[in-house]
């Protein structure tokens, strides 16, 4: 069985529990991350730990583990499950804790909860057009909240547009707001490309602010040959793109050829993602 972290202790995930008076349980009222970690080595790890510490501080959850123990933990619990010889994700889960009622406001004086537990994760795809998995995806008007940069785990709006997108057989649900402008997927950032520049939606409130995204940015700029914008993508932009992409810490950087049933471009994946997706391999161990 896998050994999980709950309140400190290391446990088979089984035989972890949590009161059904867990604010998290009641209101999803708690933050949590997903970490990749390849043969033992991580993907972001301090990003992810720090962006974390940001949602527990924008919703007012105290918890007094800092940055050097929540990596020490995670690498810990990596370990104690094998991880330098599988493809693991880590999943994080800091809710407010555990009350005596269920009230709205914030309870004061009662401890975090906080859960980890580890779950197989596929290998990373091979960096070539023709073999690589592609995916097609559905389109919604994004139905979420107005705070979609914090990663809560009160995640039914991103559940119920995932579920859109798997009930007609695809694999994600590529999301617009009032104005008819790219966000984000249900679980996953988005880009496009055309005439061989990458473009994906400002970092806002509309968007999670993607550990994958930012490693995407960072190499593609430093690596300099691919030209890169952060910009206002409108739908129509989208279904003109000679490419479309996805990223998440399990999807890495995955090339979209269907929209709502309508081949993206020539409805193969595309040049730039090979390239794209080269430069992020070779350089998503070192950032951080
Ligand atoms: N999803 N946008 C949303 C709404 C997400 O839920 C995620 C991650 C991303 C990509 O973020 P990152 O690159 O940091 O994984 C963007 C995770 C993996 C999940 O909920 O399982």
């Amino acid at each position: 069985m896998d050994t999980a972290y709950l309140n400190g202790e290391y446990l088979p995930l089984d035989q972890a529990r949590i009161s059904p008076l867990d604010r998290g349980f009641l209101f999803g009222d708690g933050i949590y991350e997903v970490i990749p970690y390849y043969q033992g080595k991580s993907v972001g790890l301090i990003p992810h730990v720090q962006r974390m510490l940001n949602g527990l501080a924008a919703i007012e959850i105290q918890c007094d583990k800092t940055l050097d123990d929540w990596v020490a933990l995670l690498d810990d619990l990596i370990a104690k499950n094998d991880g330098a010889n599988s493809n693991l994700g880590v999943y994080v889960h800091v809710s407010r804790g555990t009350d005596t009622k269920r009230y709205h406001a914030y309870p004061e004086n009662v401890a975090p909860t906080i859960f980890c537990f580890t779950f197989g994760i596929k290998e990373p795809e091979p960096v070539d057009r023709d073999t690589a998995t592609s995916y097609t995806v559905t389109t919604s008007e994004d139905l979420r909240w107005k705070r979609c940069h914090i990663k809560s785990t009160a995640l039914l709006g991103n559940v119920m547009h995932f579920q859109q997108g798997h009930a007609s057989g695809n694999s994600e649900c590529l999301l617009y707001n009032t104005d008819d402008q790219l966000t984000e997927g249900s679980s996953v950032n988005a880009y496009i490309v055309k005439d061989g520049v990458v473009i994906t939606p400002i970092q806002d409130n509309q968007i999670l602010p993607g550990i994958t995204r930012r490693i995407i940015i960072d190499s593609i700029v430093a690596d300099g040959s691919i030209a890169i914008e952060e910009r206002t993508v409108t739908m129509q932009e989208v279904r003109d793109a000679d490419e479309v992409w996805i990223s998440s810490s399990s999807k890495e950087i995955a090339p979209i050829v269907k929209i709502d049933g309508v081949n993206v471009g020539d409805g193969k994946i595309g040049p730039v993602w090979e390239k794209a997706f080269a430069i992020y391999t070779a350089a998503k161990f070192s950032h951080s």
